[in-house]
């Protein structure tokens, strides 16, 4: 149940050396393509990377909140041709959550690297330092990477009495 997924969903960090099959990053390449998108203009693109040495430079994006993707089995860089849509950060962020859930489900792990708005150092923007590693043409924009692999640590789910419920209004 989707209810089941939600709750066992967490941000893994920490990954074994197992290797995904080709099955699991079939299955998942076909989530990211259905997740919905403004007018249905697809404006995203996904970039698969296996490649230890690609994921190791992923991995220096940013100082901090970026280094998990070295020892991710792998990365789904995020990105958007953000001349076809306005709201291309919005499908992102869409695709992205229906790809971790995907993972959730098939007892992988996942964790987002934001790189939208991020430093890659004091001179440089993260977006600027994927695309230049990946030699994304000038219109592409990358929101962010979701690195996967087998979770190499436990977390438990948040008590459901311990959710944000004063964010909640209910006007009946
Ligand atoms: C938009 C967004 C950006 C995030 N960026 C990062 C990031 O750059 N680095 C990181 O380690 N985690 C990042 N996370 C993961 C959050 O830190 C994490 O979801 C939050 O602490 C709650 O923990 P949980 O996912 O285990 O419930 C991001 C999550 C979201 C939704």
């Amino acid at each position: 149940m989707l209810l089941d997924i939600l709750r066992n969903r967490r941000s893994i960090r920490q990954f074994t050396n197992k290797q995904l099959s080709t099955e699991h990053i079939a299955q998942l390449k076909e989530v990211i393509l259905r997740a919905p998108t403004s007018r249905g203009l697809n404006p995203w693109q996904f970039i698969f990377v296996t490649n230890p040495e690609i994921l190791a430079k992923l991995a220096q994006a940013k100082a901090k909140g970026s280094t998990f993707i070295a020892n991710s089995a792998l990365a789904v860089v995020i990105c958007a041709d953000t001349t076809r849509s306005d709201v291309w950060t919005e499908d992102c962020a869409i695709a992205a959550i229906c790809l971790q859930l995907a993972v959730t489900e098939l007892g992988l792990g996942s964790c987002w690297s934001q790189i939208r708005l991020r430093s890659h150092d004091e001179n440089s923007s993260a977006g600027k330092y994927v695309t230049n590693l990946l030699k994304l043409p000038s219109n592409i924009d990358v929101d962010c990477i979701i690195a996967i692999g087998y979770p190499a640590e436990e977390k438990g789910t948040y008590p459901t009495d311990e959710l944000a419920w004063s964010h909640i209004k209910d006007i009946n």
